[in-house]
């Protein structure tokens, strides 16, 4: 008996199915992305992703970013570090562009939702399909002890992106697969309780910029969590730890400067930073440093980029020294972005049955008190 009753629950379980095709609605282009507030951003998650946030809040699309500081959680932080890092990531994006008033700009935790539809989502994922993932085999790879949050980290980021029907996510080529996570989520919640969230498409930038690699170890990306803190660029450091970073970068053997991603990725990092960072080209980076050696042109690159950088880190530094207009940016941002997170966490819950159907218009005991 009690065999015959798990084979159906297992069998109702099967129908969350991802085998339905996308969704014929036609949903208004909303863009969402996110960013962890752990250490400064560097020039890969600048290049990689916020100057495209700011091409499309500029042209002035529907935009909304969000400071995931849930996401940051799912590795051990000390609570100090988080509140300054939460503040300095949204003085940075200020710095960089991001516009209050053009964009929704706002802190994770602000909007509670987040979580619910998280946890609302983690019913339908399977542990299967999480196990695949990229990133949670790097993040774990050292850890004794696994927290269920990592694990859980990309159905957090699926909710993030689908409470507020986005349609579009702009991120880094290492966010690929979470997105991908994403789409196969809305699929089964559509199939399974009727049509709710677009497909959201992910947007990679340039092949240049879309996964800048270490200045350490070109095999590698430029990450924040890399313990050489040489491997990367971020955008508050000095001119003199910039130029130092350069002058330091893994090349190889050759001296001269070219671009060829596959034989030479060191030195072809350096270029494509280059060029992006300074609108050059890269044929045109290539021909002017034709006479330098790689020292020479490590030493050229630091002191643009030095340049180019400079502006912005002064910028995070005076937005920094004002916690509570901060502050109050977060506030506006968690009010606007609260109000689309509700209306579908309401749709969500009465679609999943959390609402009692009320057919009776008055209760007798209701009235009877
Ligand atoms: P995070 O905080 O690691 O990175 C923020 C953005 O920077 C991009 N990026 C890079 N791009 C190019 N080259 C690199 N070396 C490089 N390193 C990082 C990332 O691809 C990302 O776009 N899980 C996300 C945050 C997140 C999110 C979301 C993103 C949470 N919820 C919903 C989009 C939608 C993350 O850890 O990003």
């Amino acid at each position: 008996m009690l065999k015959n009753k798990s084979k159906i629950l297992l069998n109702n379980l099967r129908t969350y199915s991802n085998n339905a095709s996308t969704t014929k609605k036609i949903y208004p282009q909303r863009i969402f992305s996110g960013i962890q507030p752990t250490g400064s951003v560097h020039i890969g998650n600048y290049l990689g992703a916020i100057t495209n946030w700011l091409k499309y809040q500029n042209q002035g699309d529907d935009i909304m970013l969000s400071v995931v500081d849930l996401h940051s959680i799912t590795l051990p932080q000390n609570p100090k570090d988080l509140s300054k890092n939460i503040l300095t990531m949204t003085a940075t994006l200020l710095a960089c562009g991001i516009d209050p008033e053009k964009s929704i700009l706002f802190q994770q935790s602000h909007v509670p939702q987040h979580t619910e539809l998280c946890w609302q989502l983690g019913c339908i994922c399977t542990m299967a399909r999480l196990a695949h993932l990229p990133q949670y085999k790097e993040k774990s790879e050292n850890l004794k002890d696994i927290p269920l949050g990592l694990f859980v980290y990309p159905v957090l980021q699926a909710a993030d992106i689908l409470l507020y029907k986005s349609t579009h996510v702009p991120v880094g080529e290492d966010q690929i697969q979470q997105i991908q996570l994403a789409q196969e989520l809305a699929r089964m919640f559509n199939n399974h309780f009727g049509e709710t969230f677009p497909i959201p498409h992910s947007i990679v930038s340039s092949s240049l910029n879309s996964r800048l690699k270490s200045l350490r170890n070109p095999d590698k990306k430029m990450s924040k969590s890399e313990p050489d803190a040489k491997s990367r660029i971020t955008l508050l450091d000095t001119d003199d730890e910039i130029r130092n970073k350069f002058k330091k970068a893994v090349t190889d053997f050759t001296s001269t400067i070219s671009y060829d991603p596959e034989k030479r990725p060191g030195v072809s990092n350096l270029v494509a930073i280059h060029s992006e960072l300074t609108g050059k080209s890269i044929e045109e980076i290539v021909a002017d440093a034709k006479h330098l050696d790689t020292l020479g042109y490590k030493l050229l690159v630091g002191e643009e980029v030095a340049a180019r950088i400079r502006p912005i880190r002064e910028k995070i530094i005076d937005y920094s020294s004002d916690p509570l207009y901060i502050m109050d940016v977060l506030k506006t941002g968690a009010e606007k972005a609260s109000e689309i997170a509700e209306r579908t966490a309401k749709e969500v819950r009465r679609k999943m049955g959390f609402n009692i159907d009320v057919k009776k218009k008055k209760s007798k005991k209701v009235a009877a008190q």
